[in-house]
């Protein structure tokens, strides 16, 4: 006979924060085809190489087809290496099942319960839960107070390059003092890179790991800029560190997907990653900029917004509870992400978060009008 009880409680106290479920309830407002949508930060699929990957496909050796070893294919580590802006040495850098893998394989590496972890707040909610998930104490603060951390964690974690959710990126100054910091009281820097090549005019500032490869681990991703369902990331950081993070690997997926290694391999190797990503910084610029129009024409005096370089968010700050302002736009038929997701401890209740990647560029204007109707009243 069938079993009738609930397993939930077998379920190991440590996945039991409910962090989960903010993912899954954006994922699910995406989905939904009659909303104008601000809410995912997916891609635009018109960015997708379908075509040049169906003729990769075809080309590729049985090496594509086999198991790849645990730290990644050598080609697709040189190929990966030599796009970051200082060349891994032997043993720094590993290929990673996305960017998300990365952080998850650090959490694991490094936390046991309790242990003390600072995030800039607002942050994307995918590294709340990996912290979370090990059971660590997470604290926030806001980007430009993370040197000054009034706690010494054992990682600190932060989105340098036009951030998710706030779209900002960090000054030159703060890079600096964040890695003294790090170096002074001998912790780790986590630096999540995802929306680092996106910036529009393709100008960045050297990556935390550059300037201190001493201790900063670097999580990259290929999702934003090739195509997310390959689930191809990276981790740079010091050999003893990637070490680690490997053997972890050995008993998760053992190894990334060789198909989508070699995948990325070719298409960075023909130049086809450049091409792609000029194609999309104009895109994205696009829509930012028509989105950032559309606030200024139609929005409140009351309600502020961030004017991102990069990336795919701007994020809002509203007079009132951003959830409930959320709720009543699903009514209208627009979806945005409301803010408190984004903080660990509760905060963001009067923000909300605004993804123009996806969104269909001529819904735009519609989007942001029924929104302000909202926020007029
Ligand atoms: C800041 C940040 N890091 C990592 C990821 C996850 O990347 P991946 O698809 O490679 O797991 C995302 C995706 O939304 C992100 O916004």
């Amino acid at each position: 006979m069938a079993v009738t009880h609930s397993w939930e409680a077998a379920f190991a106290e440590r996945t039991r924060t409910g962090a989960g479920d903010g993912i899954a309830a954006i994922l699910g407002l995406v989905a939904n085809p009659d909303l104008i949508s601000f809410a995912g930060g997916f891609p635009d699929p018109r960015t997708f190489p379908i075509s040049r990957v169906a003729e990769l496909v075809g080309e590729l050796d049985p090496s594509a087809f086999q198991y790849a070893p645990t730290n990644g294919l050598e080609g697709t580590r040189d190929a990966v290496g030599a796009r970051l802006d200082r060349r891994p040495e032997d043993g720094e850098l590993m290929i990673t099942s996305g960017g998300i893998e990365a952080l998850e394989l650090v959490a694991k590496s490094f936390l046991d319960r309790g242990d003390d972890v600072v995030v800039e707040a607002p942050t994307y909610l995918g590294a709340i839960m990996a912290f979370r998930s090990f059971e660590a104490n997470v604290h926030a603060l806001p980007q430009e107070s993370l040197a000054d951390a009034p706690v010494r964690p054992k990682l600190l974690y932060t989105i340098p390059d036009h951030q998710n959710p706030s779209g900002l990126t960090m000054p030159l100054e703060q890079r600096e003092a964040l890695v003294e910091r790090a170096r002074r009281d001998g912790f780790l820097i986590v630096e999540d890179v995802a929306y680092r090549e996106l910036a529009f005019d393709g100008a960045v500032l050297p990556s935390l790991w550059s300037l201190a490869p001493d201790v900063v681990v670097q999580a990259g991703t290929t999702s934003k800029t090739f195509f997310p369902g390959v689930r191809l990331g990276w981790a740079a950081g010091p050999r003893e560190v990637v070490a680690q993070l490997v053997s972890a690997k050995q008993n998760t997926d053992q190894c990334a997907s060789a198909l989508a290694q070699r995948l990325f391999e070719q298409y960075v190797r023909r130049g086809w990653i450049d091409e792609q990503l000029a194609a999309s910084r104009e895109l994205y610029a696009r829509k930012c900029a028509r989105l950032l129009d559309a606030l200024a024409a139609s929005m409140p005096e009351t309600v502020r917004w961030t004017s991102p370089r990069g990336g795919f968010f701007s994020w809002l700050t509203v007079p009132d509870d951003a959830g409930e302002l959320a709720r009543r736009a699903v009514e209208l038929g627009v979806a945005i992400v409301p803010g408190a997701p984004f903080f660990p401890d509760g905060r963001g209740t009067t923000n909300a978060r605004l993804s123009f990647s996806m969104v269909d560029e001529s819904l735009i204007d519609e989007g942001v009008a029924r929104l302000a109707s909202l926020l007029r009243l």
